[in-house]
Parts: C-alpha cells; sequence; structure tokens
C-alpha cells in the first residue's frame, strides 16, 4: 500500500471509530439511539475486518477492544494517585442533621450549605485514568492506596468510554482519574445466574458479588460478556478542571461522554437532601439497579478543601444508607412448586419477616445442589436477602445458632400436582414433572402464554388465569379464544365492561408476528431470540412444523437442544391438534415479514400519547412494525406521525408546538388499513 492510500485508511479507520464511539454513547450512556441495531453491527464489523487485516493500525481506544483481550496470568498492581476514600455511614436523618452540625463547627459558618444527592450504587468502585482524552488504566479501589489493575475487564464495559468527547470549549484534561462504581442492574444478574444455574455454578448471591465476580475475572472476554454498566461520580482532584463544585462537575463528566446518574439533585439545603432520600427509599424497588442509600456531598470544592479528610473518609460527604434488605428468620418449612415445563423448585416457606419494608414469607431455593451446598434444614434460622424485585433468597444457615432439632429437607419423588412420578435426567440439576397433562404445569403454560413474554394480552395475568382455569373455563390455549362475556360476568370481581374488555383484548391478539406466537408456546428452551430466529428461517408456522431436524441445524443459533425440544414439540399430536383448533377458531399467523423497504409504513416514525379504544398500545405499536414503521417512545423532528387518543400528555402539546402531524384514532386506523 502507498502512503497516500496509508493515509487515507488510517483517515477512513478514525471516522469509523468517532462513529462508533457516538453511537455508543448515544445508546448506552444517553439510552437514546439513533441508528438500529444492525447499523451498528455492521460499522463494528468493518471495523473488525479492517483491523484483522492491518493489525498495526489497531489503537488502544479502538471500540474493537471492548470484545476482551488474552487471558492475564494475575493482575498487577496499581498506585492511585490520590488515595480512594470510603464514606461515613448515617442511618437516620438526626445522623445526616449531625454531619451538618459538624461541618458548621469545622467551618465556623451558619449561611446555608448546598448539596449533591447522589444514590449510592451497590457496585464496585473503580478509578479510570485518561490521558490526552484516551483511557490509559482502570484499577479497582484495593486498600484505597494501591488497586488491581482491571484495564482489559473495564474496557469490556459498554457505558465506560475508551475515548472522551471535547468537553464544548475546554480542552480535554491532559490527565483525568475519574472515579466511579461499576455494577451490574438486576436483569443481567438474573440472567448471569440462571445460566450459572443451568451450568452447575455456584450462584452469586447478590448483584454486587456478580459485578466484583466479573471484574475480577483473569479472561476478560469472560467480563465481556456480563452485562456490566458504569456511573461515574467523581475525580481525584477537581482543581485543574473547569469546576466550582460537585454539580458541575457531574455536568462537566457528562460532557465528556460518562454515565451520571439521572437521580442525582442539587440540594439547596439539609431539608432538600432529606426529602430527596425519601423520594429515592420511594422508587427505589422499581429501579433496575441496586441502590443501598445515597451519598450526600458539599458541593463546594472551596468547602471540601476546607473540610479536608480524616484518616479513612472525606469530612464532605456522608452515605445515607438504606434499612437492610437482609435479615435472619426461621426456614418454617419446604414447599414444591411446578413450573411451566414441569420442573418441581423448592420454596422455602419462612416465618414472616420485614426486609426493606417489604414482609417477606417465602423464598426461592432453586434446587437440590442448591439446598445441599447451603447445607439447609427445616427449623434453621436463615439469613435472608431481597434486593429490588428479585425473588427474595435464602443466602445461608446460621449455624451458630443450631440446637441439634432440625430436620434434613426431603426431595419429594412424586408431583405435589398430579402425583406423577418425578425424574431427575443425568446431568440436570432440577427434578422434573414429566407429565404433560400436569394441571400445574398446564396453568403456568397458559399463563406464560397470555403474559408479558407471549401473547401479552391485557387483563389475562397470573391472576386471572388461575381463576379461569379454577372455573374449569380453560384448559388449553384454544379455549381462551372461546371465552365469551357471558362466561365471565358473574365470577367473582368480573362485571360486563371488564369482561367485554378482556374478550375485545383475546380477540385482538388472533392477528399475531409467528415469533411472538412461537414465543407464547412456551417450548423448552425457545425463548423470544430463538422465535425470532425460526421466524426468520421459516416464515410460515406451516413450514417450521414440517421442519426436519437438518433443518434446525441450518440455522445459526439453533443447537442440538432447541433442535430436539422443537421436534419433540411439533411431533406430539395434541399440540398438532391444538393449532389446528386455533386456527378453525380464526388465529392468523402473520408470515414474518420482509425488509422493511417497501412495506407500507417504512420510514414513518410514529409516537402515541392518550390511550386509544379499541387498541392496547402494544398491540398498536405492533401494527405500527408488522407495517414496517418504527415507534418512538420520546418527542423528536425525526417523529412523522403523533397519534392522539384520549386523554393525551404533555407529549401532544409538545408536538403541537413543534408543529409535528397529529393523527386521531381513526385517522391511525385508516393509515394502518392504507
Ligand atoms: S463518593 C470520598 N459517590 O460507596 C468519596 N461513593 O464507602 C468516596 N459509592 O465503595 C466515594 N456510589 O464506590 C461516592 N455516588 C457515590 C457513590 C459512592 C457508591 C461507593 C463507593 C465506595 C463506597 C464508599
Amino acid at each position: 500500500m502507498n502512503m497516500s492510500d496509508l493515509e487515507q485508511l488510517k483517515a477512513h479507520l478514525w471516522d469509523l471509530r468517532n462513529n462508533l464511539n457516538f453511537h455508543s454513547h448515544r445508546y448506552y450512556v444517553l439510552d437514546d439511539p439513533v441508528i438500529s441495531d444492525q447499523e451498528y453491527d455492521r460499522l463494528f464489523q468493518e471495523l473488525i475486518d479492517i483491523e484483522a487485516r492491518y493489525p498495526d493500525l489497531v489503537t488502544p481506544d479502538s471500540p474493537s477492544q471492548r470484545v476482551g483481550s488474552t487471558l492475564l496470568s494475575k493482575f498487577q498492581s496499581v498506585g492511585h494517585t490520590y488515595p480512594m476514600l470510603s464514606l461515613e455511614n448515617g442511618f437516620s436523618d438526626s445522623d445526616l442533621l449531625g454531619f451538618e452540625e459538624r461541618i458548621r463547627r469545622f467551618l465556623k459558618i451558619f449561611t446555608t450549605i448546598s448539596y449533591v444527592a447522589e444514590p449510592k450504587l451497590d457496585g464496585l468502585a473503580v478509578e479510570i485514568v485518561y490521558e490526552h482524552g484516551i483511557m490509559v488504566t482502570g484499577s479497582t479501589r484495593g486498600d484505597g492506596r494501591v488497586g488491581e489493575d482491571i484495564t482489559n475487564n473495564l474496557k469490556t464495559v459498554s457505558s465506560i468510554p475508551l475515548k472522551l468527547f471535547s468537553p464544548g470549549d475546554w480542552p480535554v484534561p491532559e490527565r483525568l482519574e475519574v472515579r466511579g462504581e461499576v455494577f451490574i442492574g438486576f436483569k443481567g444478574f438474573k440472567k448471569l445466574n440462571e445460566q450459572r444455574l443451568a451450568d452447575r455454578e455456584n450462584l452469586f448471591a447478590n448483584p454486587r458479588n456478580a459485578a466484583a465476580g466479573s471484574l475480577r475475572q483473569l479472561d476478560s472476554r469472560i467480563t465481556a460478556g456480563r452485562q456490566l454498566d458504569f456511573f461515574v461520580y467523581g475525580v481525584s482532584d477537581p482543581s485543574s478542571l473547569p469546576c466550582r463544585n460537585q454539580d458541575e462537575l457531574l455536568k462537566y463528566l457528562g460532557m465528556l461522554g460518562f454515565k451520571t446518574n439521572p437521580l442525582t439533585a442539587l440540594c439547596d439545603d439539609m431539608n432538600q437532601v432529606i426529602a430527596h432520600f425519601d423520594r429515592l427509599g420511594d422508587i427505589r424497588s422499581d429501579l433496575a439497579y441496586d441502590i443501598d442509600g445515597m451519598v450526600i456531598k458539599v458541593s463546594s470544592f472551596e468547602l471540601q478543601t476546607r473540610l479536608g479528610s480524616k484518616a479513612r473518609s472525606p469530612r464532605w460527604a456522608i452515605a445515607r444508607k438504606f434499612p437492610a434488605s437482609q435479615t435472619t428468620t426461621r426456614l418454617l418449612s419446604v414447599e414444591f412448586g411446578v413450573g411451566r415445563t414441569g420442573a418441581v423448585t423448592p420454596v422455602a416457606i419462612l416465618e414472616p419477616v420485614s426486609i426493606g419494608g417489604v414482609t417477606v414469607s417465602r423464598a426461592t431455593l432453586h434446587n437440590e445442589d442448591e439446598i445441599n451446598r447451603k447445607d439447609l434444614h427445616i427449623g434453621d434460622m436463615v439469613l435472608v436477602q431481597r434486593a429490588g424485585d428479585v425473588i427474595p433468597e435464602v443466602i445461608k444457615p446460621m449455624f451458630d445458632l443450631r440446637k441439634g432439632d432440625e430436620q434434613p429437607i426431603l426431595m419429594p419423588e412424586r408431583c405435589p400436582e398430579c402425583g406423577h412420578e418425578l425424574v431427575r435426567p443425568v446431568g440436570e440439576a432440577v427434578i422434573r414433572c414429566p407429565n404433560s397433562l400436569c394441571p400445574a404445569q398446564r396453568l403456568r403454560s397458559l399463563i406464560h402464554y397470555t403474559g408479558k413474554a407471549g401473547m401479552d394480552i391485557e387483563g389475562l395475568g397470573k391472576k386471572v388465569m388461575g381463576q379461569l382455569a379454577s372455573e374449569g373455563l380453560i384448559k388449553d390455549i384454544p379455549d381462551i379464544y372461546e371465552l365469551k362475556p357471558s362466561d365471565l360476568v358473574g365470577l367473582e370481581g368480573w362485571a360486563e365492561k371488564s369482561a367485554d374488555n378482556v374478550v375485545k383484548a383475546i380477540q385482538n391478539s388472533m392477528k399475531i408476528s409467528l415469533s411472538k406466537f412461537i414465543a407464547a408456546l412456551g417450548i423448552r428452551y425457545v425463548g423470544e431470540v430463538t422465535a425470532r430466529l425460526l421466524e426468520e428461517h421459516f416464515n410460515t408456522l406451516d413450514f417450521l412444523m414440517k421442519a426436519s431436524e437438518a433443518d434446525f441445524y441450518e440455522i445459526e443459533g439453533v443447537g442440538e437442544q432447541v433442535t430436539g425440544s422443537l421436534i419433540k414439540y411439533f411431533d406430539d399430536p395434541s399440540v398438532r391438534e391444538m393449532i389446528v383448533r386455533l386456527m378453525v377458531l380464526g388465529m392468523e399467523i402473520i408470515p414474518s415479514a420482509p425488509a422493511a423497504e417497501g412495506l407500507p409504513l417504512a420510514g414513518r416514525v410514529f409516537l402515541f400519547t392518550g390511550s386509544l379504544k379499541s387498541f392496547s398500545r402494544s398491540e398498536a405499536k405492533v401494527r405500527v412494525k408488522e407495517l414496517g414503521g418504527h415507534v418512538a417512545s420520546s418527542i423528536s423532528k425525526k417523529v412523522t406521525h403523533v397519534v392522539c387518543g384520549q386523554k393525551p400528555g404533555s407529549k401532544a402539546r409538545k408536538a403541537l408546538e413543534m408543529g409535528l402531524e397529529i393523527f386521531s384514532e381513526e385517522e391511525f386506523e385508516l393509515v394502518l388499513s392504507g
């Protein structure tokens, strides 16, 4: 390659990386992508291809470095230029008032003090060093002075910038040492533990351990597979930055491309701090990640410097903790629940106890291996944990409190629901009821079918399905479509209107994409992702049902287990009969959409506000997507159709102000019908 070609290639790589950095920031930091995942993947693949051909042109800040790299034999030590301190804890409002009082006395000031109040993430503190805007090292806190070099692992965390953006009119700092918390959300935590359960590995007790365990991997490719995230909360030394206080610092770090926690509040005085703590407490259980409290920092850097630090913690900050999310209680007995696939799961029945304001009386014990590993006995005092919306868990027995009369937990030999003999397949940790007619399995399957991961039929949640099954109204999927309002009216909790609505929602779900239908069936090992692969490959239900083993193996991402499960499922005469019955009842499985181009709504972007009379919001979205359109969740110039239902929200007003085209529900229906 001659010089000018090389220069051109370098310039192209530079553009490509900047472009990828921009889009990954939009996606992972701002949660507001502007291109499709496919387009991003295409750009990323182009980068990988070029770098594979020209390895000399790979740079340490290239997005390709996020996939993980070579195995280390051990972590190197890294010294922190400034010690990473910890925080003093407060457990009550009066602890906060005491904190302020000490500050006043120390500084001899009586004016009000402004604070920044930040959610306290429960993860792992890290320091990341940037030189001339490029990430050079990342380390754990360690003992505060020296930590471990986990640079390669931190590079795999998508919300950590590898290269900083220019901060407005200021130059990128020559050297910047940022600090923040790496954590894993409940979703990633759950997925990780489910995988570990399937692989018969020890489970992580909580998201914090999962984050720590994932970061301390010598093989960064393992870290790359974990859904780690990062919030920045400070720098080692703000004195050379164009910021006078913590509030400005967080905004500045945001401009550099870091993710700052949106639930941070600037408070004019301690009363506002306390009010914000109460607010966080209220929404804590709705968050996608665990917080264990709130960190309160004197905002002004001038005051922070004057206050200085004690041996282990600064005088200008304090952590206000939420009540513990772990507590001890007695394990009274163990019940066995039967799941959709027949898996029989032990559930601990506990002496009711309040954990973080919620009463807990049941907790999952996962499986027999977990019970044995933890050495749990009935009658034990046990440590129980609840974190966010994750199912409460028994962590361990309190061995010291044993009296000797605790009883071992015996696994059942017969299904607690249908009495069929249970099996434990070789190599699996779960015991199963093999009876596909088991009423408990059937009900769970039906609940899955109508639920969020399935057909998502409004009004047919867990409770209602349980009621309809116990009334004998539905035994299998087709029964759902034969429900009439008159079947429901008169049952407990049903009136004419609610009955009409549910039946309407059921009827509306009769036209459905192949992938949604497959996912709803709840075939073992076939979730939403596999369902989409199957839809792409087979296009129609007919082709899928006729497929042979060899046909399944052609699909990338479909392996032996999935194939075996699908063949078994569709070979079952009762399944075939059920599908025929559904077709007779008028179910219409729409063949998978060809590429969006050419579809009637290609290039159109819809935004919904207010409630629609004849569609649920989810259905309206599906209909738009089926016709090749996009659905936006917030208003922007890209929106081409604003659909206003009844009681529209503030989006309607904004749409008017922006001069966007507004459609009534009737007009929207016309658009759909072409
Ligand atoms: S400030 C000198 N801010 O809490 C200030 N820490 O004991 C020290 N943490 O492990 C840290 N969220 O990682 C600060 N918004 C936040 C935080 C936070 C979580 C962690 C931190 C450290 C522990 C402090």
